[in-house]
């Protein structure tokens, strides 16, 4: 049984200034609404000229507008539900509409028509607004999909009907749209999840998806979200940064990007570790990048997130379990299951639990050169990390053997910060040298300094290299890397890296 309640049989809302409206000559009767449609078929019929394209109103400027009159929102937004149900009945209830020309086409008139009958007369700006409202209602997400389309904003986060929060170029903010009631968020949430399979009902109220476009949605309703039902986009990147951009941000310097392409290149087992949003998967999509283009990579996520540009890449992603709780597949079942699978490189978008283990046992056995994440503060910590997340497989090991493991396996931790001023830099690259009695030897081969704070709160920071040489360079040598002793920081006047 379905949620939401349908707007039904109420009479057209009137916005504030309508009562001042005389009732229009173009007013007519109601026409009985005509069969049902697709929107596919030709329409040939007069375009109303007043109305803009549905692309008009998904500028920066209402994402980011602070919420002015709101009473005057609200009754738009409700005259816009009750035109979008009225065109829906019209069409009949199980027409989805995609956003498409002649759909706009088709929603223009249409619109026109049922605007005419609510007998309400808006200055044309608010008649464009309306249409847009309706068509978004109609093709999209509702109230949200201006923010979708906007290529500034990374997440919309819906916090009940009043409260839409979005993250623009990395801020997050409050932003001026809203939704007419609970309800109609969890009309919304039907419409994203009903396409994908997916349910969500008060019995189990909550479900994570992933749209057609790689964006990941999260939605929880009531009884569990107390204030009201939530939704969380994280909406798919379709430019990911490349080294280029992390370099020109001065998040790694170029003699780092070139030591680490020479790491991947040269098969070493890496780990990318940092709290969340810092930017690891980002920097694992740039090694991955690395990797050369003859290899067969298969890539394991949770949700897939990583772009690779090489030909030979086969991607898996781990699925949630059925309504019945069963048909579970986990990160270690496809761990597990990408060895047989005759992988050159094996890339874990992140290891949070007993799949590390599989991964250590992987990259032990002759599957060298994979890549992967994990959450940590420093690389002391993500050997840490790996210790008890091995211990989650069950498999009853010592803690000696699994540091072993950790100590044989891992050859490089890049730490990847998000610094108090949003800063994200690489904060470390540390080499995992092997075992010392019962410690694993860490040493760093490149680190981040922080000098000062400018006045404005920004860090003065800079990136240097130890002076220490990997043990692992004859490695890379071997792959054809010459490393230039400067590039770890030796002084040798007149010389800089080549590679
Ligand atoms: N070095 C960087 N400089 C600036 N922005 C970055 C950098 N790395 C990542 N980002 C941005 O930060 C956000 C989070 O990055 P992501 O790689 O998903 O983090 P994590 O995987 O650690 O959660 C993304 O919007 C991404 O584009
Ligand atoms: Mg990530």
């Amino acid at each position: 049984m379905s949620l939401l309640k349908r707007l039904g049989s109420s009479p057209a809302p009137q916005p504030q200034d309508s009562a001042s409206n005389q009732p229009s000559a173009a007013s007519k009767p109601v026409a009985p609404p005509p069969p049902a449609n697709t929107p596919q078929e030709p329409i040939a019929r007069e375009q109303p000229t007043d109305l803009p394209p549905p692309a008009a109103h998904l500028s920066e400027q209402t994402v980011s507008a602070t919420p002015s009159d709101a009473a005057a929102t609200d009754k738009l937004l409700e005259l816009s539900l009750w035109i979008a149900d009225r065109i829906q009945a019209s069409l009949g209830s199980q027409t989805q509409l995609k956003p498409l020309p002649e759909t706009e086409r088709l929603l223009q008139e249409r619109f026109a028509k049922i605007y005419h009958q609510a007998n309400t007369r808006l200055p044309d700006s608010q008649v464009k607004q309306l249409f847009a409202l309706v068509y978004d209602e109609m093709t999209g997400f509702g109230p949200i999909q201006q923010l979708l389309n906007e290529d500034t904003v990374s997440e919309v986060m819906v916090n009940g009907p009043d409260k839409v929060y979005i993250e623009q170029k990395g801020k997050l903010k409050l932003s001026s749209v809203q939704f007419a009631n609970d309800d109609h968020v969890l009309k919304v949430i039907d419409r994203i999840i009903r396409p994908l399979g997916r349910r969500i009902d008060r019995k189990w109220p909550m479900v994570d998806a992933r749209l057609p476009d790689g964006s990941r949605v999260n939605a929880i309703i009531p009884p569990c979200a107390i204030d009201g039902s939530t939704i969380t986009i994280r909406k798919f990147s379709k430019n990911k940064l490349k080294v280029d951009d992390l370099i020109r941000f001065g998040s790694l310097t170029p003699e780092m990007a070139e030591f680490l392409r020479a790491c991947v290149v040269s098969r070493l087992n890496i780990v990318v570790a940092g709290g969340t949003g810092s930017g690891k998967t980002t920097l694992l999509n740039v090694l991955s990048n690395f990797i050369p283009d003859d290899e067969r990579i298969v890539t394991i996520e949770d949700s897939a997130e990583l772009q690779l540009a090489q030909d030979h890449v086969v991607r898996l992603e781990a699925k949630p379990a059925e309504l019945d709780g069963t048909g579970r597949v986990a990160i270690r079942d496809l761990v597990i299951n990408s060895l047989r699978m005759r992988p050159e490189r094996v890339v874990i978008g992140e290891c949070r639990g007993g799949e590390t283990l599989d991964m250590l046992q992987a990259m032990n056995t002759g599957h060298d050169g994979s890549l992967t994440t994990l959450h940590a503060n420093t690389p002391r910590d993500a050997i840490a990390r790996m210790e008890t997340m091995s211990m989650m497989a069950g498999m009853d090991m010592p803690i000696e053997v699994i540091r072993e493991q950790i100590a044989s396996a891992v050859d490089l931790i890049v730490q990847q910060t998000r610094l108090e001023d949003g800063q994200r830099k690489i904060s470390y690259i540390t080499e995992v040298q092997g075992m010392e009695g019962n410690t694993v030897v860490l040493q760093d081969i490149f680190k981040l300094e922080i000098l000062g704070k400018t006045p404005e709160g920004k860090l003065n920071c800079e990136l240097r290299p130890t002076g220490v040489r990997p043990r692992f360079t004859p490695r890379l040598e071997a792959r054809g890397f010459k490393l230039a002793a400067n590039i770890f920081g030796a002084q040798i006047p007149g010389q800089r890296g080549r590679w």
